[in-house]
């Protein structure tokens, strides 16, 4: 397998995607608060998808290799769960974070991948901040993202700012090269450094989706084969979008009316071009 470049057609199937992605998240957004049960809100993406969009779940049945199959239609990782968190009937409690992370498919076979990070009722300054600079992180990477760059600028510049306001990036796992394929290449880490690793090129989709921990790096998989936890316990966030490489930067392909604006910092560096 190797890099796939999406022509005009595969954006189009790519930004269809990947909306229908984040309008789940979207949908799910009322339903996330104390008393729910992620089993609730996975029951909830499942029906949405499958009966309002059209869509499927790429999760549900996932099985790569060395894995059982993934048993719901999304991931709920809770507080110290870093990532791939199963839903269950624990009701959410007021100071809990989670990530819920979709990734549909459409009709036409084209796979769009987002995650956000809610905060149920409220939740503590630490917990909160740890949301926010985690987002701040992604973005830092997605800013990078233009031909001719190179995958470490994205990783580098996520590293740096996260360790800058004092947390740790988990190495495991990595953003990925998507299309009609779940994970394809490149891999997509968030950390290393500039300029090395692979050109980025005019076509390329993949995610950025970097998972920050507010203790130590190191992680540990639970025994049902998917949930992953930070081994010190320490809580963890995470935020996903699917990016396009444009003939002149990125285009955010996992927008909708719910996704949160981007950093002040984005919009500073990037003005809206002038109309003539
Ligand atoms: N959506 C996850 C990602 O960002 C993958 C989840 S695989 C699952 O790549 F099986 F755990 F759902
Ligand atoms: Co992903
Ligand atoms: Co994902």
């Amino acid at each position: 397998m190797s890099i796939t470049y999406k022509d005009a057609e595969g954006v189009r199937g790519m930004r269809e995607a990947c909306r229908l992605a984040s309008e789940v998240l979207d949908y799910l957004t009322p339903h996330v608060k104390p008393g729910v049960t992620t089993r609730e809100i996975d029951r909830l993406a499942a029906d949405y998808m499958v009966n309002v969009q059209g869509t499927k779940s790429a999760t549900l049945g996932y099985q790569p290799p060395g894995y059982p199959p993934y048993p719901a239609s999304l991931c709920t990782s809770l507080n110290h769960v870093v990532c791939h968190g199963i839903p269950n009937d624990k009701p959410l409690k007021k100071g809990d974070i989670m990530n819920i992370d979709v990734t549909v498919i459409t009709r036409d076979g084209w796979f769009g991948d987002n995650s956000r990070m809610y905060i149920i009722g409220d939740a503590s300054i630490a917990a909160k901040r740890l949301c926010a600079i985690t987002y701040e992180a992604m973005w830092h990477g997605i800013v990078r993202v233009k031909p001719g760059a190179r995958l470490g600028d994205i990783g580098f510049a996520i590293q740096k700012f996260a360790e800058s306001n004092g947390y740790s990036v988990v190495r495991e796992f990595c953003g990925h090269g998507i299309g009609k394929v779940f994970h394809e290449e490149p891999q997509v880490l968030h950390y290393g450094k500039p300029g090395t690793l692979e050109e980025l090129k005019p076509g390329m989709t993949f995610t950025i989706e970097p998972m920050i921990n507010a203790g130590r790096k190191d992680i540990k998989e639970m025994g049902d084969g998917w949930t992953i936890v930070t081994k010190d316990h320490s809580l963890s966030a995470q935020w996903e979008h699917t990016i396009l490489v444009t003939e002149t930067g990125y285009e955010v392909l996992t927008l909708s009316a719910g996704s949160p604006p981007p950093p002040a910092f984005v919009a500073a560096a990037a003005p809206a071009p002038a109309t003539a």
